[in-house]
């Protein structure tokens, strides 16, 4: 199954050198990121050629899957005790030795692009654009918490105790990302980890297994464990020797963990509905750029996509941002990832939650100004919509539909924006386009969410300069940010005490 990893993809330029030049970290609160492909440069063209050749035949991951499938809650206790048994070690390792580990497990990730972006492509349906820079940013991950779990354990050893055995649970929609950040955090704290894939994204979780072993990390002490959740997750779940769960999904999902364990040490990164208010001061050009990206990038299915713009004041009552909107949302290009052209691709759970109502159903007052069709008989392509007349309260305002549909809501003043935005019960992100200083401040002392963006898109956080997690319903427990300096202090100082063993 390793070898899978190693059919040959024509070479893709990397920046010379870069990481030989400059030294990882220049410097304490430095971080040189990991750089997405250059578009630019003709060979990186032919290596995406090659990856997009792949994707509709892709069958990377099937044997670690074959191998890693537990049926049983018999299997399930083999899983976990495994990784107990193999935290000891690993825990007992220094914390340069980790960090060793971790490093080349950011370099096996960047080496290891093509491969991710093929099964990203497969399972998650992801354009090249948007897949390549989540390796990077997987990759950072890896770089980040190294040099981060050094500092913390050589500043602070002793109330430094990690879980031993960390359930990781991620989405399918940044399926190498999010699992990639939240295994190496736990790793790097020095716990064993249980890596459960979200149901769509089985091979991105087996493929990302793979280069993370191939990068030095024990078998035993990464384990990719694959069940049906109706049969066995609550076995897993709330398996006594489970010490902490790290979740990102749904709020429900996370309602649902609780139940099965009110005890549960859980971190917990939860839905979002997310805002972009846009003021008569924005420049509308990029606001509408902003928003098409928030909205409509990877079909909406991120949780920190925007699927509500507030226009307050002449923004809302002149047609200019309105119309240019609704040019550059119809301009988009549906299709499949495989196909270069594609600019929005297929919605992966199309009978999940909300997602077809909020498709085809309008509520009083409602219209269309670009009405979702399907493109074809699978249900998965759908051109994007766009919502107006949305009023307060109304499903689509406060619903997270998790697809291609943008709701848009109008609002005499910057203060009944704010309003609307925080009758979301979520916060995760949230967006203000304004170039009016008094707005801006105004906007940031009153707006409730994880992570606010000023005059730029809702999505794409970036490690260290842009550590991401949500506020409200959009985090469970301790409410730490990914690639942000407190995220393993949360893992590792809110242990069960008999973790610590
Ligand atoms: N980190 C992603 C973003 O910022 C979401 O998970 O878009």
């Amino acid at each position: 199954s390793v070898a899978a990893l190693d059919d040959p993809v024509p070479a893709r330029h990397r920046t010379p050198d870069r990481f030989a030049a400059v030294e990882r970290r220049p410097g304490p609160g430095h971080f040189v990121g990991t750089p997405d492909t250059d578009p630019a440069v003709p060979e990186n063209r032919a290596w995406a050629r090659a990856v997009l050749t792949r994707v509709p035949t892709s069958r990377l991951g099937e044997d670690t899957i074959a191998a890693a499938w537990l049926r049983t809650p018999a299997q399930v206790d083999e899983a976990v005790e495994g990784a107990r048994r193999a935290a000891a070690p690993w825990a007992a390792l220094t914390p340069d030795e980790r960090a060793a580990v971790l490093h080349r497990a950011g370099d096996e990730l960047d080496a290891h692009r093509a491969e991710l972006l093929e099964v990203m492509a497969a399972e998650a349906g992801k354009t090249l654009d948007q897949g390549d820079p989540e390796v990077s940013e997987a990759a950072d991950f890896a770089h980040y918490y190294a040099e981060l779990a050094r500092d913390l354990v050589g500043v602070d050893g002793a109330r430094f105790s990690p879980a031993r055995v960390t359930l990781v649970t991620p989405p399918w929609n940044f399926p190498v990302a999010i699992p990639a950040g939240s295994t190496l955090a736990a790793l790097a704290t020095g716990s064993a980890v249980l890596l459960k894939p979200a149901g769509p994204a089985q091979r991105c979780g087996a493929v990302l297994a793979e280069v993370l072993w191939r990068a030095g990390v024990p078998r035993d002490v990464l384990r990719l464990v694959q069940v049906d959740e109706h049969e066995l997750g609550r076995e897993l779940v709330a398996h006594p020797d489970v010490d902490r769960v790290v979740l990102t999904g749904a709020y429900e999902t996370a309602a649902l963990f609780r139940s099965f364990r009110p005890d549960l040490p859980l971190l917990a990164e939860t839905s979002g509905k997310n805002a972009i208010v846009v003021t008569p001061s924005a420049d509308l050009d990029l606001a509408v750029r902003d928003v098409v990206a928030s909205a409509f990038g990877h079909a909406g299915q991120k949780c920190s996509a925007a699927s509500l713009v507030v226009l307050v004041g002449s923004v809302a009552t002149s047609r200019r941002f309105r119309d240019q909107l609704l040019d550059a949302v119809s301009s988009l290009v549906v299709g499949y990832p495989d196909d270069p052209r594609t600019q929005l691709g297929p919605v992966i759970e199309p009978a999940a939650g909300k997602l077809l109502a909020g498709l085809t159903e309008l509520a009083p007052g409602e219209t269309w100004a670009l009405r979702p069709r399907p493109l074809d008989a699978s249900g998965r392509l759908w051109t994007p919509g766009v919502r107006t007349g949305v009023r307060r309260g109304a499903p689509s305002h406060l619903v997270e539909y998790f697809g291609p549909v943008l709701s848009v809501m109008t609002a005499a003043d910057l203060d009944e924006a704010l309003e609307l935005v925080d009758d979301v019960e979520y916060g995760l992100t949230s967006g203000l386009h304004s170039l009016d200083p008094d707005e801006i401040a105004a906007w940031l002392a009153g707006v409730r969410a994880g992570n606010l963006y000023v005059n730029r898109g809702t999505t794409g956080a970036i490690v260290r300069r842009q550590p991401f997690g949500g506020w409200k319903r959009s985090a469970v427990g301790p409410g730490a940010k990914a690639g942000g300096p407190g995220y393993l202090d949360a893992l590792g100082t809110w242990s069960p005490a008999r973790a610590t063993q």
